[in-house]
Formats: structure tokens, sequence, C-alpha cells
């Protein structure tokens, strides 16, 4: 019931009208019951009364009816998918901002598919049962209410026999509900698995074909969607049989009324207008009882729908503001490292008493082999994590204390790969800052040396990317996010240098836009090619997550340590080749 609850401020503003599409489908029900009740009475002006006067005014009154009938419909189905939609739209962007908000832990350990499958078709699933089955209820409750109240009146003896019968087919269709149900599950299962295969593939288009794994992939495909078919047409199968049977055990029903009724109407107990209404009766009667068992079903499916949902918005923000956060006022730029460890979930540290300071301004580069933790150190700087143990502080303050909108207005991060976002060119460094005008833009671009090449392209800045902007090459990629991360001007500055290996003209623009961001900053950059390092006011070494040296580039290759290692084994430039953040 809580978890219910938990949907009333979504449901609340939307109260009005779902009050109004609940009378008038109260309405549509009734003018049903009255349909039927004078469809009865029409037979009987017919076929005992023969009075035409009074057929012509009733045949009016009928019209009348449907008509209401029709309007009341109507604006029922209007209001209803109104008030529905309203309420996923606002559900899922509350969801969808509880998503974006959670820590870089929370994505490490998800798939992109089953996020998108969660928000979309959960979210679907549980708005179906919260504003259209209500309406269903209600306008069964009008049709049992009044469609008994109405067979009492005319011959309860008949009315016994039908409520005898009725609640017989509902069980019918609850046993085969539940086994229709096991299939429902399954086949969401199923759907979501296919779901993230595609996602995977796309997202993973480059592995897929480089590996020539596209005949696999095909076959997984196939397995999965094979699965998916036969699932489908298992349950497809046993609604085959219950849809046949269903339709059996009605006729049967309404033979054996028909029977007693006609029985009735021989012996003159009742006339042949009530035996009519009592069949058609008996016929919206059905439907209701039938429901019950498809919404208790519906209720099972929105219930795992709704452990998904709830499990992803009870995720703690772990990196959020704590209460006497404060924001950060335009820094220095000093970065320090307090006894820093940090463990990714329940595993051995990967950093274990990481000290170290970088004066505002200051360059410096991380070196070390791979999986040594470089990449974890300036995740904990961007505060994509925090500490298990020490404290980061920004110019001295510890970093959880600061407002993460100011601390994070205060970073830039340029990472190995850059995220291109589907949009023109001008949008996609304008992510930077998003309210700078177009001649900062321009401006940010000429010193990223990202202009020349962007000039030169079909629409220029209006150019559109593809997603993850595929028609740019590696180093244009890396100008554009030099040009961001520029037009945003950070006091701090993160790089992970790309590994990816660029041809000498392509390195040397980089390079130079490098130089133009790193211009008055503080940087901690992590370093694989020489001509950076070089570049660097202090080289940190980091081996299994500590550091073991430190020094100027000459000092440490005099000391002939690790440092000097990576150097003459050229690892650091091998690093480069086969490195992975
Ligand atoms: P390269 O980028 O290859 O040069 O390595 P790196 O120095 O950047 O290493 P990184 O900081 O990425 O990783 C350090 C250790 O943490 C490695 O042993 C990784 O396996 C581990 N690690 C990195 N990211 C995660 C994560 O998201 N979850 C878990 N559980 N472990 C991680
Ligand atoms: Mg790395």
């Amino acid at each position: 019931m809580s978890q219910w609850s938990r949907f009333l401020p979504f449901i609340r503003p939307q109260m009005v009208i779902m009050a109004c599409a609940g009378v008038a489908v109260m309405g549509v029900a009734a003018c049903n019951l009255v349909l039927i009740r004078l469809a009865g009475s029409l037979w009987d002006l017919i076929t005992v009364q023969k009075d035409l006067q009074q057929l012509t005014t009733m045949v009016w009154m009928f019209i009348g009816l449907v008509v209401g009938q029709g309007v009341l419909s109507m604006g029922h189905s209007y209001m209803t998918a109104l008030a529905s939609q309203r309420v996923m739209a606002d559900f899922r962007t509350h969801v969808f901002s509880h998503l974006h908000r959670l820590s870089l832990k929370f994505f490490a350990k998800r798939r992109t598919g089953e996020l998108i499958s969660r928000l979309m078709n959960d979210v679907g699933v549980i708005q179906n049962l919260l504003t259209e089955t209500p309406m269903d209820v209600l306008k069964h409750v009008v049709t049992i209410i009044g469609g008994v109240g109405f067979l009492l009146a005319m011959n309860w003896r008949l009315c016994v026999l039908i409520l005898i019968l009725l609640p017989l087919l509902a069980i019918i269709a609850r046993l085969f509900g539940k086994r229709l149900k096991a299939f429902s599950t399954k086949i969401q299962d199923q759907t979501a698995k296919v779901t993230i295969l595609i996602e995977e593939v796309v997202s993973g288009i480059r592995e897929v074909k480089s590996f020539v794994q596209g005949k696999r992939e095909e076959a997984r495909f196939r397995t999965a969607v094979e699965g998916l078919l036969s699932t489908t047409m298992q349950r497809a199968a046993v609604l085959a049989v219950f849809v046949s049977f269903i339709t059996f055990c009605t006729f049967v029903m309404a033979s054996a009324v028909l029977w007693y009724g006609g029985k009735q109407v021989i012996e003159g107990q009742l006339s042949p207008g009530d035996l009519f209404a009592f069949v058609l009766f008996a016929g919206i009667l059905i439907g209701p009882f039938g429901s019950v068992a498809r919404i208790y079903s519906q209720i099972k499916e929105v219930q795992g729908a709704m452990a998904r949902v709830f499990e992803l918005l009870d995720t703690p923000l772990d990196i959020q503001d704590s209460p006497n956060s404060r924001p950060l006022v335009p820094i220095r730029g000093d970065v320090q490292f307090e006894e820093v460890q940090f463990a990714y979930e329940e595993r051995p540290p990967v950093l274990d008493t990481v000290s170290f300071s970088i004066k505002a301004g200051e360059c410096v580069a991380l070196v070390g082999p791979t999986g040594a933790g470089k990449t974890t150190i300036i995740n904990l700087l961007h505060r994509f994590y925090d500490p298990t143990k020490g404290r980061v502080l920004i110019d001295g303050h510890d970093a959880r204390s600061i407002q993460l909108d100011s601390l994070y207005g205060q970073l830039a991060l340029v990472p190995q790969e850059t995220f291109l976002f589907g949009g023109t060119i001008m949008d996609n460094i304008r992510y930077g800052r998003w309210d700078a005008g177009e001649a900062d833009i321009l401006e940010a671009s000429r010193r990223a040396n990202a202009h020349d090449f962007i000039q030169v392209l079909p629409e220029g800045y209006e150019t559109l990317l593809g997603e993850k902007g595929v028609n740019l090459s590696g180093g244009q990629r890396q100008r554009v996010a030099i040009a961001r991360a520029l037009l945003k001007d950070p006091r701090i500055l993160i790089l992970d240098e790309a590994t990816s290996a660029l041809d000498s003209q392509a390195e040397s623009l980089v390079q130079g836009a490098l130089v133009e961001l790193m211009k008055g900053r503080t940087t901690l950059m992590i370093a694989h090619r020489f001509s950076s390092i070089q570049r660097a006011d202090r080289i940190l070494v980091l081996h299994r997550g500590t550091i073991i040296e430190e020094g100027r580039h000459g000092a440490l290759l005099e000391k002939r340590g690790l440092y000097h290692q990576l150097y003459t084994l050229r690892e650091v430039e091998g690093i480069a080749v086969v490195g992975k953040s």
C-alpha cells in the first residue's frame, strides 16, 4: 500500500480531470444499462402491445441515449488519456531526474538497455494500472450494480441463475489468467534481453565488426528472438484455447438462460421483451466478471514493474550536497590529496594512502603502468566518487563540503574518449557553458584549433553530428572537447590524455590546443606521451595505487626507478597503445 501511495503526488494534480473522466465513464455505463432496458420494452411494444405511437417515442429516446452515451464516451476516453499521459510524463521525468543524479558507481554496474527498459516499458505498465484500470473498475461497478438491480426487479429466479453462472465463468478466466500471467512476465524479461542486445551491438559496433563477431551476434540475437517467439506462441496457444473455451461456456450459459427464460415466457410469467433484455444484460455482465481476473493479473505485473522502478528511485544519491555544504567562491585552484584511500565496492583498495598537492596554476602529470589507479585519481578529484578514507581538498576545503554544482563549475574534464551529443557542433561546444554567446564559442573554437576544420564542414558550426559524432575524426573530437573546456573556463583542468595515437599533424594541433587550454590553470593530467610529460611542472609516478616517485623528468630519470624503467623501455609510449582507462 505504501508503495502505491508514492504515486499520489503524480496523480493528485490530475484528480479533477480523472474525476470528470470517472463521472463520464459511469454515465456511459448507466446509458448502456438504460439502453438495454429500453430495448426490452421496445420488443414488447412490437410483439405484445403493438403500439406504433409509443414505439416512435421510444425510438427517439433510444437515439437520444445513444448520442448521449457517445458524447460521454468521447469525453471519458480523451480525459483518461490526458490524465494518464500526464501522470506518466511527470513520473518518467521524476525517475529520469533521479537517474542522472546517481553516481558513477551505479552506472558502472548497469546496462543502458536495462535502464531504458525501466524508464520506458515499466513506467508504461504502471501508468496503465494507475489511470485506465480505475476507470474500468468504475464502469464495471456501475454495470454490475445496475445490471443486477434491473435483473432482480424483472425476475429474481432468472437473476439467481445468471449470478451462479457468471462467477463460474470468472473462475475459469482466472485459471487461464494465471497461466497467461506467467507467460507475460517471461515475455517482458525476454523483450528486455533483446533490447539490451540491440543496444550493446549498436554501442559496440566497431568491436563487433573488427572482431568479425557479426555472425555470433546474429546468432545470439536469433536465439533471444526465438526464445521470445516461443514464449509468445505458448501464450498465444493458451489464449486461443481460452477464447474458444470461454465462447463455448458463454453459449452454454446463454442456452441455459434462453431455455429457462423461454419456459417462463411460455408459462406467461415473463414478457418476451424482458427475456430479450435479460439475455442482453447477461451479455454485458460477462465483461466485468471476466475482467476481475485480468485486473488481478495486471496488478501482479505492475508489482514487478514497480519493484524495478522503485529499486532505481531508492538507490541513494551517494554523491550529493551535504546539508552544510557551501558554494565555492571563485577559487585559486589549489588541489590536495590527503592520505586518500579508495576501493571500488568491497574490493581491496585501488588507491592506498595517496597524498600529494598541486599549487594553483601548476601542471602535474600522472604516469604509471596500466591499472595503477590514474583514472581513479582523476575520478576522485572530479568527485565522481568519494574517497573511502582521507580527503580531497580544493583550496583547503574538503570537496565533500562544497556544493556539487559549484565544484563541478570550477572543473573541466577532457576525457580520453570525447562524447559528442546528437545535435550541431555549435551546441556540442556550447555544452561547456550553455549561456555562452556565439562570439565566445567561435573564440574558444579558434583557440582549440577547431575553427578551421569546422568552417570547411558542409554547414559549418550548424553541421549535425550523428549519435556519438561518428562523422568527426579522433583529433577533431578532441579539439571539440578542448573548445568545450575552454568555453567553460575552469580553474582546474583534468586531462585524461587519449591513448589512441594521432598522426603528427593532428597531434600537433591537439597539443597546441592543450597548451592554450592549460594556460593559467591548475592541471592534473594522465599523460601517455613524452611531449605532454615534458610540459608538466612535476610528475607523479603511480604504482599499484601508491605514489612511489615524484619530481621533474630529469631528476626522475636519474633516480633510475620505475619512471626510468617506464621511460627507457619506452613503455610510456607503449601504454599509449595498449592502455585503457
Ligand atoms: P590505465 O587507464 O589502463 O592506464 O589504468 P589506470 O591507471 O587509469 O587504472 P584505473 O584507475 O582505471 O584502475 C585501477 C584499478 O581499479 C584497476 O585494477 C581496475 O580494475 C579497478 N577499477 C577501475 N574502475 C573500476 C570500477 O568501476 N569498478 C571496479 N570494481 N573496479 C574498477
Ligand atoms: Mg585510465
